[in-house]
This record gives structure tokens, C-alpha cells and sequence, in this order.
């Protein structure tokens, strides 16, 4: 028997859609698997899980259930995503490595905490020059520019900034947190799209600019074929070189190039209710897909997480490309 489970927080349409479409495929397909929404009770070091599988939709939040997680993946749970990884990542570094496998990002700094981090006081930041160099980082960014933080979600402290004086007045709104600066794409065309697998993609026509409920664009409209390719494959490209199982990135398209904006949201929404019907169907049904492969996959006691391309070029001290490993080699390779 293999059991899958799904972690989850507050969300109430994705959860059981997924137990509920895993479990009726187990039974077409007449394996041995069954779904349900993880349980526990205690967490002792070194113990196996009875999850050969998790789906992870709530440790971002929850700093207990990500070491559980990690020690569920030591022995031997397909978690998903990666919770090492997930960890490590943070916006800054995502758009860093874009600009080595050659993904096109916005122009990017970053900058220190507004605030001192607590317990640290002026003396533990004489490596930084004050004032730092606005002159330079106003030249490379340009006006108007998006403020918002290295390691957030949700929109939560994103800002709009059209010149030095609308920036200093957001940066003192922003006490501890640590900020990006980054170039404004002026947009033709806006997707958010699933990856699933580092193989499935899906694309949803997204205005950012409408209000919350009227942003997945459901009219119908079909994207021609070239350009779909052109940009489902980079939403792959970014998803292999993360190493990512369940992501979503957003692509903004400017002259007809699509710069990757957010491409950080290993949780990311998949409530009925705001991305709809259709959106829905699919992530339902690719996550269930995923997680039946995952486990018919699964090795016992062994590592069943997937990395991405990026830590494998690193840890063999390689130049960082993209599609340079051979899948097969990897865990869990299909
Ligand atoms: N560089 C940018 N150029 C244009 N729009 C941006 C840029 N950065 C963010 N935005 C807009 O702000 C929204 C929220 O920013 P995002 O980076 O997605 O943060 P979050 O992780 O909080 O969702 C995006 O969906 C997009 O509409
Ligand atoms: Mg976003």
C-alpha cells in the first residue's frame, strides 16, 4: 500500500479535490494507493513517515510542519516540494540564477533592512557603506520601479515607486524586512502558469491589474500555439533549474519577451473560487497524476526528492546551465 497525504492549511477546495480525484484513479487504475490529508500526532527524529508521498501546501507558515517535513524526507517521503530547498530559496537568489541560464528578469538590486534586525545593533553593519550608493542603483533600475520583498508572497508589502522620494518613503514602511528594487516591465500580456513535474505547464491569461476577483482571465481565448511554446517552455526551463514540483510563475511579456516577475510560489493558489473552473480541473487533475507517479516511483528509505539542475551543477563544480544533467540520473527520474 502507498499512501499519499496532503498538508494543508486554511484551504477548503483544492485539499479534497485532490484526495478525492487520487482515489478514484487508484481505483481505475487498480493500484494500491490511497489519499488522505496527513495526521499527526507525534514527530520523533530518524522515524519514517507512513507517507510514501506528501504534498506540501502550508510549512511557508508553519515552521513545525517543515521539520517535519525534512525529517519525513530523510526517510524516505517524497515531499512536495523539496522542503531543503524551499528553505534555502528566496526571490533574490531565483533572479540571480535566471540571469545565468539566460531567462530574461527585470533589472534587480537588493538592499539591508530599513530596520536592524533584531538583536543586532549599528556596529554590526560597518562592511556596509552608508549611504549606499542610490545614485548608481537609480540609473540601473529607473523610474517608476516595484519595491517588494526578497522572500514574501501574497502581494504584502509590494510597492509602486515612481521616483527617489516615493522609494524612501515606502523603504521606511518596511521596518525589517529585506527589499528588492526592481526595474517596472511595462506589460503586453501577463501569465500566471503551473509547472507541475518540471513537465506540465499550464498557462493562465492573468491582469494584475483588475480587481482580485476578476484577475484569471476566463473568457475562452486560446493563445496562439508558437507563442505558447515560446512560453511554456521558459516557465520549464526555470522549474528545472529550481528543482520545483508545484510552482507557479508569473511571465510578464514586454515586446514580445517574456520577463519572469514571480516564479517563487511553491504553495500557490489553487482555490476554485478564484482561479476557476477550468484552471481548477487541471490542477487537480495533474496533481493527482503527479502524486499516483510519485508514488509507483517511490524507493524505500531512499532520498525521493527532486533538486534542481542548479544544485547539481554546483555540486559537481560546473558551469550553470540549464537541461546539463540527464534526468535519468536524477532521484525519481521518469
Ligand atoms: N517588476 C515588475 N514589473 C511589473 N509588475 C510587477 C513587477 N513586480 C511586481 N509586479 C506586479 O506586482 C504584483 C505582485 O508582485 P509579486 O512579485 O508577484 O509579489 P508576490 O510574491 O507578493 O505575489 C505582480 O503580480 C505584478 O502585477
Ligand atoms: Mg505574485
Amino acid at each position: 500500500m502507498k499512501r499519499i497525504g496532503i498538508l494543508f492549511g486554511q484551504e477548503n477546495t483544492f485539499p479534497p479535490a485532490f484526495i478525492e480525484r487520487v482515489n478514484l484513479k487508484a481505483k481505475e487504475l487498480n493500484a494500491d494507493i490511497i489519499a488522505e490529508p496527513v495526521s499527526i500526532d507525534k514527530v520523533v527524529q530518524g522515524e519514517a513517515m507512513k507517507y510514501q508521498v506528501i504534498i506540501d501546501r502550508i510549512s511557508q507558515d508553519v515552521p513545525f510542519y517543515r521539520a517535519y517535513l525534512k525529517n519525513a524526507a530523510i526517510s524516505g517521503t517524497a515531499v512536495i516540494n523539496n522542503p531543503f530547498w524551499w528553505s534555502a530559496d528566496e526571490k533574490f537568489f531565483n533572479n540571480s540564477l535566471m540571469t545565468k541560464i539566460g531567462v530574461p528578469v527585470p533589472k534587480t538590486v537588493i538592499l539591508p533592512s530599513n530596520q536592524l534586525p533584531t538583536d543586532t545593533k549599528a556596529d554590526s553593519f560597518r562592511n556596509l557603506s552608508f549611504p549606499l550608493d542610490w545614485d548608481a542603483i537609480f540609473a540601473y533600475i529607473g523610474f517608476p520601479a516595484y519595491f517588494k520583498p526578497h522572500a514574501g508572497g501574497g502581494w504584502k508589502s509590494v510597492y509602486k515607486v515612481n521616483n527617489s522620494e516615493e522609494l524612501y518613503r515606502a523603504y521606511n514602511e518596511t521596518g525589517q524586512l529585506v527589499m528588492m528594487l526592481q526595474e517596472e516591465i511595462k506589460f503586453e500580456a501577463y501569465y500566471r502558469c503551473y509547472c507541475l513535474d518540471r513537465k506540465d505547464v499550464w498557462l493562465m491569461p492573468y491582469e494584475p491589474r483588475n480587481p482580485h476577483h476578476l484577475r484569471y482571465i476566463q473568457d475562452g481565448s486560446e493563445i496562439d500555439p508558437a507563442k505558447h511554446k515560446m512560453l511554456a517552455d521558459t516557465v520549464l526551463k526555470i522549474n528545472r533549474a529550481l528543482g520545483y514540483d508545484f510552482n507557479t510563475v508569473e511571465l510578464a511579456v514586454r515586446d514580445g519577451v517574456p520577463y519572469a516577475i514571480d516564479f517563487c510560489n511553491p504553495a500557490p493558489d489553487a482555490d476554485v473560487n478564484s482561479i476557476g473552473k477550468v484552471n481548477f480541473e487541471w490542477i487537480v487533475e495533474a496533481a493527482a497524476n503527479m502524486a499516483i507517479r510519485r508514488a509507483l516511483n517511490h524507493r524505500e528509505g531512499l532520498n525521493n526528492l527532486t533538486w534542481g539542475d542548479f544544485v547539481y551543477a554546483f555540486a559537481n563544480n560546473e558551469k550553470i546551465e540549464e537541461g546539463m544533467y540527464d534526468k535519468s540520473l536524477m532521484p525519481n527520474a521518469k
